[in-house]
């Protein structure tokens, strides 16, 4: 039986642990770019004892970010003040993952708590937003998209592809592709976003075929030693939970055969009337079906937030890693709590560096 703490090796890599800092956006770059605040937030998390350390949400192009805070990897700019960040995770003793996403219709935005709406057409700080089909996402993020030609389906596929490269190149071990939260990659699976009547639309299998070739372009740049993840919305709480469930695990079996590693299992955020029942791990019975059905390594997250119940999750099969956000930021230390609480041997060796486990390791005696 797995627990919270034992390794995960996946491809040529080995978590410390089976804790994974689930993506968080700051909105807090310019220019794409990263900065004095990623450097410091990405180093405290690393610091903190987790296996696996996933930086934000990154746009392959800036019509792909989420708000114009958001991180890019479109440029050298942005690949070159990046690299202190991937050395930072990687001396904390983590391994360092990253998420490439395009934010499709609900690109072009205030940043969360400067209204987290649509940017007015009239303000410069905006941009034309793209999706398979120009519908609007609702409430404050009104905004009607361009319906994407195939010229630009497959100018996306090529943006995520050089951003893969980038990542490769700045020596990311573990690429995740953001294919959730009503962003594009989920807009084409949705039947809420997605009304084509071309080879992207339709079908489940025309639907998923945006993410299955946008994968399968990346994996052919990405060492294939290195895990190759993505984030799939698998459920949208909106009355058609099965019909959903059993396309994104189809979907997921074709990413698969694919070259995909490992799925994070999450919610498809495609739709304003969603009714989410919003509970203690609500995603992992998902989760595990999806583990189970696919047959593939899984993780998920939404509202983990104490170490019995992360470990559960693991040690009952229901997946392999959990993915951790805000008790994250409430404390940047839960992996040490969880290792003391778990009852881990010298739980803060096994977590935290030198610098603080020297110290800490009297206290835990004490
Ligand atoms: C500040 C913040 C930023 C987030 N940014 C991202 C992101 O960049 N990519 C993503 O897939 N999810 C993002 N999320 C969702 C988290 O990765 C996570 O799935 C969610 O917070 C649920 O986990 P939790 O209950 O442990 O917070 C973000 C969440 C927060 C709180």
């Amino acid at each position: 039986m797995p627990t919270l703490f034992d390794p995960f090796p996946l491809k040529g890599v080995t978590l410390r642990n089976r804790i994974m800092v689930s993506p968080m956006c700051q909105y807090s770059a310019v220019d794409g770019v990263v900065d004095d605040w990623h450097r410091a937030h990405v180093a405290g998390l690393a610091r903190g004892g987790a296996g696996l350390v996933t930086v934000e949400a990154t746009a392959v192009s800036p019509e792909g970010r989420i708000s114009p805070g958001c991180l890019g990897l479109w440029n050298d700019a942005q690949a070159d003040a990046l690299a202190p960040v991937v050395g930072e995770i990687k001396a904390a003793g983590a391994v360092a993952g990253i998420q490439l996403a395009h934010a499709g219709r609900k690109a072009s935005a205030n940043r969360p708590w400067e209204g987290d709406d649509h940017i007015p057409d009239d303000d410069p700080r905006g941009w034309p937003t793209l999706s398979p089909s120009a519908i609007a996402f609702g409430g404050g993020l009104g905004k009607v998209p361009r319906e994407m030609t195939v010229e630009d389906i497959a100018r996306v596929r090529a943006d995520f592809v050089s951003s893969a490269e980038r990542a490769r190149d700045l020596g990311f071990e573990w690429l995740n592709l953001h294919f959730a939260h009503g962003y594009l990659g989920q807009s084409f699976l949705s039947r809420h976003a997605n009304r084509r009547t071309d080879d992207y639309g339709g079908s489940r299998e025309n639907r998923a075929r945006f993410l299955v070739e946008t994968l399968r372009a990346v994996r052919a740049v990405w060492p294939e030693d290195r895990p190759l993840t993505a984030r799939v919305g698998v459920i949208e709480f909106d009355g058609h939970d099965e019909e959903t469930l059993v396309d994104a695990i189809e979907t997921v079996r074709d990413l698969k055969a694919d070259g995909l590693d490992l799925v994070d299992v999450s919610m498809g955020f495609s739709t304003v009337d969603a009714e989410i029942p919003w509970g203690p791990a609500l995603l992992a019975p998902y989760a595990e079906r999806v583990r189970k059905e696919a047959e593939l390594p899984t993780a998920t997250s939404w509202r983990i937030r104490t170490p019995r119940q992360a470990n559960d999750l693991i040690a009952n099969g229901q997946v392999d890693l959990v993915a951790i956000g805000t008790a994250l930021l409430a404390d940047p230390h839960w992996p040490y709590r969880a290792a003391r609480e778990l009852g881990v041997e010298a739980p803060a060796a096994t977590t935290l560096p030198p610098q603080y486990a020297h110290w800490l390791a009297r206290y835990d005696a004490s």
